[in-house]
């Protein structure tokens, strides 16, 4: 029986039996390891310790979970005392028996915890991992060397390389906690306690095992890792740290410390952790959390690559869909597409063969309007031509009953001038998927001058049954990201119009940690999208644009689309890709056309010249009201266009640079062409004011 209580601080309690206690850690909601917990943990142990009929200690978790990790929000802070490595140093070191109840998560200094403990104890549904990689750190609770002498060498490499949760099935099988049951953690805790110490639960001393050395396997896995991601920097302090697992533990600890407090030191690591806050606050907003209208229906009218895209991304969420196009045989190959990407979706694991048929069941095709008189919501994925929407909303107006939210997913047009044409403009609101809908993790939620508050929640709630990141943008040209990509996608063409090669840009803006540079994608996208659009905005270029289409229109004029023609900038011949030499031929003869005597970039020049013209953008779009907040923008472009996480957004990079930098460098670049840049009045306000971009999150 249970007898006393004891709070030892805010987050910490302790509960002493006969001859057992246990240690309750309640942290919401995730129970980070914060300064707090650590104190709270610390003192408990103290207390339990000191008690010589206490023979037995189990540790749990109140709430969702066991510790997630270490409070992330104060990395970047200076550290303050009891630190994790000691406080799980002081948990192994403990004469008295310490046992951990694992449910929920155990990550990160969660693990590391319990890997501390003398025995761990995993409840149904527990999922384990070490996922400080994809915050540019390597665990630093002892991680690196607690897991292999439970684990082996290749196992911990590949959980700490990976950063993925492990079941709990899969963890009891490779060692890492001892039991697998069933029930309230509490109530585990103190079947725990009892059966240590009864004798029924074993408990040992991780750091008394030791590691066998194996530096073949880490010699192969660091090859593979300078051949694929040279560019990041705690992947190889995490080999460095597990290679030093065959040490004494002490030294071995030493090596991993160090390595973190590198980790700990880069923009990497300042650049992840703005990803992991940004993801979540850009739908911690007051807009996100209001209410929201019922989907259960959804209609969507194109049935092309967008619109069978974003039709998956309904299915696999559980949704209904009745797709609707303008002939038999497109709605045919609307179906036959979200077939084969479902297909697709079961060979990645996002769905079980089992229910392969039912989602497709839910798909309802139709060539008649009328028949969306019962969706909840309709996407528009019609061609991108200001008539045809607005007729398509002139009839959805006239079918669709009343509450529906009309939405587009127009990439650039006014949903304004959209909206004005229903009798509902409130219900009308922009939802801009990207392309391939179903993979890719963005949507831009276009609100309009009239668009209803709950319409706007109901985006949100959409985009969290899609599992897709939300991000709240204004109406312009282009929204957030192709506003800004139309305009720094320009110096792309024009590095090279003075002197740059398509591939030099490319490999460039590739070694700064885009997936492919923008040559690459306009291949793989097809050139033939940014022709037609060059052509239809022709009529309305303003004189003073400088021209950044001669050498793309050239390559479009030869019936070169890129990937699907077989060439483009370059050229494809199975999996060799190489620079299309007449390509070269067309770029001379432009500069030759144009009088320019091509001079030549370094690398840094060139990445300079790509991120400064992006975030002049951006700030415009800031200064626009277009995004909200910095963190919007940045955002975008981590899930919509490939920017590189690590980096962390272009206006967290831009704060890196900072604002006087800046300011100094597109006055450089103005000395040429002063129409395209302008220093923004925002990014001059903020150097006058020493800001940052940081400052605007707040
Ligand atoms: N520190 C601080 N806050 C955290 C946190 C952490 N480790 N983990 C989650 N949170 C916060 C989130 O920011 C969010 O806050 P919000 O409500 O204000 O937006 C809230 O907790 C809930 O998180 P989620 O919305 O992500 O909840 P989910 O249920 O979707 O996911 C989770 C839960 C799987 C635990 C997920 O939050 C997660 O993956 N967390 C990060 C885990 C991690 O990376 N741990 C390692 C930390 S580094 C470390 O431990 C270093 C050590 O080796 C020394």
């Amino acid at each position: 029986m249970v007898d006393k209580k004891n709070d030892i601080n805010q987050v910490v309690s302790i509960e002493v039996a006969d001859d057992y206690a246990l240690i309750c850690l309640n942290n919401p909601p995730v129970n980070a390891a914060s300064q707090l917990l650590r104190q709270g943990l610390q003192d408990a142990m103290a207390f339990c310790t000191a008690q010589s009929d206490i023979k037995a200690i189990a540790i749990y978790g109140a709430g969702r979970t066991f510790v997630a990790g270490a409070d992330i929000k104060e990395f970047g802070k200076p550290p303050q005392a009891p630190f994790l490595p000691e406080l799980v140093n002081t948990i192994e070191q403990s004469s008295t028996p310490v046992i951990s109840i694992l449910h929920g998560t155990a990550l990160g200094g969660g693990l590391e915890i319990a890997l501390g403990t003398h025995a761990r104890v995993g409840i149904k549904g527990l999922r384990l991992g070490l996922p400080e990689i994809h915050l540019g750190l390597l665990p630093g609770a002892g991680g690196t060397q607690r897991t292999p002498r439970l684990v082996g060498i290749p196992a911990a490499l590949e959980m700490i390389l990976s950063g993925r949760h492990v079941p709990a099935a899969e963890a009891l099988e490779l060692g890492l906690i001892d039991q697998l049951c069933e029930g309230e953690a509490r109530d585990v805790a103190i079947n725990a306690a009892k059966d240590v110490l009864a004798g029924r639960l074993k408990t040992r001393r991780t750091d008394q095992i030791t590691v066998k050395p194996n530096h073949a396997h880490l010699d192969e896995v660091e090859a593979k890792l300078m051949a694929t991601q040279a560019h990041l920097f705690s992947p190889h302090k995490c080999v460095e740290a597990v290679r030093a697992s065959s040490l004494p533990i002490n030294e071995g600890l030493k090596v991993e410390r160090h390595a973190f407090m590198e980790c700990m030191d880069t923009p990497q690591r300042a650049g992840l952790i703005h990803a992991f806050f940004g993801e979540r606050a850009v739908s911690n907003i007051p807009e996100a959390k209001g209410a929201a209208r019922e989907i259960a229906k959804i209609g969507i009218i194109g049935g092309g690559t967008m619109g069978s895209g974003i039709a998956t991304a309904c299915l696999l969420a559980g949704l209904s869909v009745k797709l609707l196009e303008t002939a038999q045989e497109n709605l045919d190959r609307g179906r036959t597409t979200i077939t084969k990407n479902l297909e697709g979706a079961v060979k990645r694991g996002k769905l079980s063969q089992d229910k392969f048929d039912m989602v497709l069941s839910n798909l309802d095709g139709s060539l008649e309007i009328s028949n969306f008189s019962d969706v909840d919501l309709v996407i528009e994925a019609a061609f991108e031509d200001m008539a045809i929407k607005k007729e398509i909303f002139t009839k959805l107006d006239a079918v669709c009953k009343k509450g529906a939210v009309l939405a587009s997913n127009t990439s650039y047009l006014d949903i304004n001038e959209i909206a004005a044409v229903t009798k509902r403009p409130e219900d009308v609101i922009g939802l801009h998927f990207f392309s391939p809908a179903h993979v890719m993790k963005l949507l831009e939620i276009v609100v309009a001058d009239k668009t209803a508050p709950d319409v706007v929640a109901t985006g949100f709630a959409l985009a969290k049954k899609l599992r897709k990141i939300g991000v709240k943008a204004g109406v312009c040209d282009g929204f957030i990201g192709n506003r800004i990509l139309s305009y720094y996608s320009k110096t792309a063409s024009y590095l090279v119009l003075e002197g740059a090669s398509p591939e030099q840009v490319d490999q460039a803006l590739e070694r700064f940690g885009f997936a492919m540079g923008p040559h690459k994608v306009g291949d793989l996208a097809g050139l033939d999208i940014g022709w037609m659009t060059r052509k239809r905005k022709a009529a309305t270029r303003s004189k003073q644009d400088r021209y950044a289409g001669d050498v793309a229109d050239k390559i479009c004029e030869n019936g070169w689309f890129g990937r699907k023609t077989g060439q483009g900038y370059y050229v494809y011949d199975g999996s060799d890709i190489r620079p299309n030499p007449e390509v070269r031929t067309i770029i001379e003869a432009t500069r030759t056309k144009l009088g320019i005597t091509p001079k030549s970039f370094t690398e840094n020049e060139i990445v300079d010249r790509y991120m400064t013209a992006m975030i002049s953008e951006a700030v415009r779009v800031l200064e626009d009201k277009i995004a909200a907040r910095p963190v919007d923008v940045d955002m975008v472009f981590l899930f919509g266009y490939g920017f590189p996480r690590h980096r962390g957004g272009p206006l967290h990079y831009a704060d890196e640079i900072g604002a006087e930098k800046l300011i100094e460098r597109i006055e450089t670049y103005a000395k040429d062409d002063d129409h395209y840049w302008k220093v923004p009045n925002l990014l001059r306000d903020m150097a006058a004011q020493g800001k940052k971009f940081a400052d605007l999150n707040r």
